[in-house]
């Protein structure tokens, strides 16, 4: 099983690269900016990473990703992620990002896109590997902010594909950021959001009807509600679903109650994704894997899961096909 995942063609469509900062890479860039970080060794830091909600985490992830300051550091940190996605036989991944995290702190936008698509383009080259970008709004900031970050992405609109809407997920509600949404879409960028992590049904209705997503990040709080899952299936929407993620941050604090394949029975189409891999303990592989593991899934139901990766990316429908291709390919010779 193992091996047929390691070989598995798959794409990764929740994946935030502020989340793949590794403790080596994470003190080598603090060294060269000459930050302060409040821990002494690598270990140290691992240690901290010991949660018991997504706050708990995102207090930590923040003060992370308070050491990226350069060019070189962003284009570092996602050329390291893309080389992980070489080894994996991820093929396509879209990648999340915070601009806010970064200009917030006096960064410019412009440092933070150009790392990041540089290693893209590099990764294109080198490996083969496509990315899309996507620019995702804090959700425990207000709209007003959101719609700094909206414009001061126009200049850079060719390099991003969609939006997403990330952060403290409970008392910061989809509706929040309708008109940034509105303003976003008729710039042309896809939207996406994180929904039903920890907030309600509700929560997906309001991203659904008022953010008019095509596709859910997390989504597992969906099953709370029968109307939402057809309305979902209906709608033929993907979801983005995290299964380290969701242990580390006590969402499914037993990965053998996990609701992965009762989604996949319910008729929705879920994908495995590693959200923030350097906190969470592993990369996409390690997700499949584990899932499998606790939830006995057979080869049909991973092959099914690399075929939504695939059929629910934000890819143009020929790509898409050769990729889809290629897994067939795979499966029909490693059933
Ligand atoms: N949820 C919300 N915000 C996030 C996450 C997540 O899983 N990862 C990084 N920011
Ligand atoms: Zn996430």
């Amino acid at each position: 099983m193992q091996r047929f995942i390691e070989n598995l063609p798959k794409a990764e469509l929740h994946l935030h690269i502020e989340g793949t900062l590794e403790p080596e890479l994470l003190f080598k860039i603090a060294e060269r900016n000459q930050i302060d970080i409040p821990f002494t060794s690598v270990e140290e830091l691992r240690k901290a990473y010991d949660f018991d909600c997504l706050q708990d985490f995102l207090d930590i992830y923040y003060q992370g990703a308070n050491v990226l300051q350069t060019e070189q550091d962003f284009y570092d940190l996602t050329y390291a992620y893309l080389q992980k996605c070489d080894q994996q036989n991820v093929r396509h991944t879209e990648i999340m990002f915070d601009p806010q995290t970064h200009t917030d702190r006096g960064i410019a936008f412009e440092t933070v896109i150009n790392g990041i698509s540089k290693a893209c383009a590099d990764a294109q080259n080198n490996f083969g590997i496509s990315s899309y970008l996507i620019m995702s709004y804090l959700r425990h900031l207000s709209e007003e902010e959101a719609f700094k970050t909206l414009a001061q992405s126009l200049p850079f609109k060719n390099k991003i594909k969609a939006v997403g809407l990330d952060s403290s997920e409970k008392g910061n509600p989809p509706s929040k950021f309708k008109n940034v949404y509105e303003a976003s879409v008729k710039e042309g960028y896809i939207p996406l959001a994180h929904a039903g992590e920890e907030g309600d049904a509700d929560y997906i209705w309001e991203a659904l009807d008022i953010l008019k997503i095509v596709r859910i990040d997390h989504g597992n709080n969906a099953l709370q509600d029968d109307k939402l899952v057809q309305e979902i299936i209906k709608r033929d929407i993907a979801m983005t679903v995290c299964p380290l993620s969701n242990k580390a941050l006590q969402v499914v604090p037993d990965l053998k109650k996990h609701p992965l394949k009762k989604m996949m029975e319910l008729g929705l189409k879920p994908t495995v994704n590693s959200d923030d891999p350097a906190y969470f303990g592993g990369q996409v592989n390690q997700n499949y894997i584990t899932i499998q593991e606790a939830l006995k899934l057979s080869k049909k139901d991973l092959y099914e899961l690399a075929k939504n990766s695939f059929e629910y990316a934000l890819l143009d429908k020929e790509t898409k096909a050769s990729y889809l291709a290629e897994l067939e390919a795979y499966y029909k010779s490693n059933a």
